[in-house]
């Protein structure tokens, strides 16, 4: 297997199926640090940088809380607007990354251009991490999914996969590509609109995942071991911010989780939803012994705990 030390991580399309296991093996092992809320010096004499250019919650405060979870430090920006690369000299991404590298020992990315991230790692001599990349990818939120099934099942492998939602989403494209490592099928559903590009149906064919496509979820809730949700009612996700419209419209029943709908689901399926949610998963789901997206929000912290500390190369 190769080392992770100093790697980036970009792209769930190269993972190797031993890789997922080896990250969600450093996961279980750090994890009583976040369960225990200790913190540690393991990454003591490292710093990460965040370069957010598009919003978040989870994705840039898990990588922070983990950072300073192993004892680490922490700098960059939320707001690019308030940088150089955000302001009347549009600074470019390789000018920005040459003096990033400078304040840290990784850097985690964001952005709403589709690879960014990769490059940024062009230029970069320490690590990048894409923690979003227009409609690119979303690998550490994907790693955080899969780490979550794992723990609940214990394998991968003979899941169905009903994901659900807007299929233009970096989420949609990294499960696709990690569930080629694995005997799994990934059952598209979602408005044509948002239907999944014929570039990216050849990938999922090329890397080998099982895949097929169905209009409604009562086609398919009975069989689901997993339900993956994104939203339909979303934002360009490849504008840097974008307000909320007046009329933004509501999810059709076809793309949304219920009560009534999850009373005819398998009784040990689950639901995760990377969040944030509109009207497509319902707070009344909140009660239902099916969801896990408050576990997956918590396993997010423990995630980013063990990619940061494989990266750094303080876990092998
Ligand atoms: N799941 C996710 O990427 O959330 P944020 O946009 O809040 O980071």
């Amino acid at each position: 297997m190769r080392s992770f030390a100093g790697r980036d991580i970009l792209s769930l399309k190269e993972f190797e199926r031993n890789e997922f296991f080896h990250v969600f093996q450093v996961a279980d092992r750090l994890e009583p640090i976040a369960r225990e809320r200790r913190n540690t010096d393991l990454l003591a004499t490292k710093t990460l940088v965040t370069a957010f250019y598009q919003p978040s919650t989870r994705t840039r405060l898990a990588h922070e809380a983990a950072m300073l979870r192993l004892g680490g430090g922490v700098t960059g920006f939320s707001d690019a607007k308030m940088t150089r690369a955000g302001d009347f000299y549009q600074e470019s991404i390789k000018d920005t990354v040459h003096m990033l590298e400078y304040y840290g020992d990784a850097i985690v990315m964001r952005h709403f251009q589709q690879g960014a991230p990769h490059e940024a790692a062009r230029w970069a001599s320490i690590p990048v991490i894409n923690a979003g990349d227009g409609w690119g990818e979303h690998p550490t939120q994907v790693l955080t999914d899969l780490y979550t099934v794992y723990k609940e099942k214990g394998t991968l492998d003979g899941l169905s996969f009903v994901c659900i939602g807007d299929h233009r989403m970096r989420t949609m494209h990294s499960i696709g590509y990690a569930l080629s490592q694995f005997d799994a099928e990934m059952v598209i559903l979602g408005p044509e609109d948002m239907s999944p590009t014929e570039e990216f149906l050849g990938e999922l064919d090329g890397l080998g995942t099982s895949y097929r496509v169905v209009d409604h979820i009562d086609e398919v809730i009975a069989e689901a071991d997993v339900i993956y949700m994104e939203p339909v009612v979303q934002p360009d996700y490849t504008a840097s911010r974008q307000e909320k419209q007046d009329d933004y419209g509501l999810t059709p029943a076809n793309y949304q989780i219920t009560a009534d709908v999850m009373s005819r689901a398998k009784g040990d399926s689950i639901i995760l939803h990377s969040l944030p949610r509109m009207d497509e998963l319902l707070p009344e789901v909140d009660q239902l012994k099916h969801a896990r997206y408050w576990q997956e929000a918590y396993n997010g912290v423990v995630m980013r705990m063990a990619l940061l500390s494989l990266v750094l190369g303080a876990m092998e």
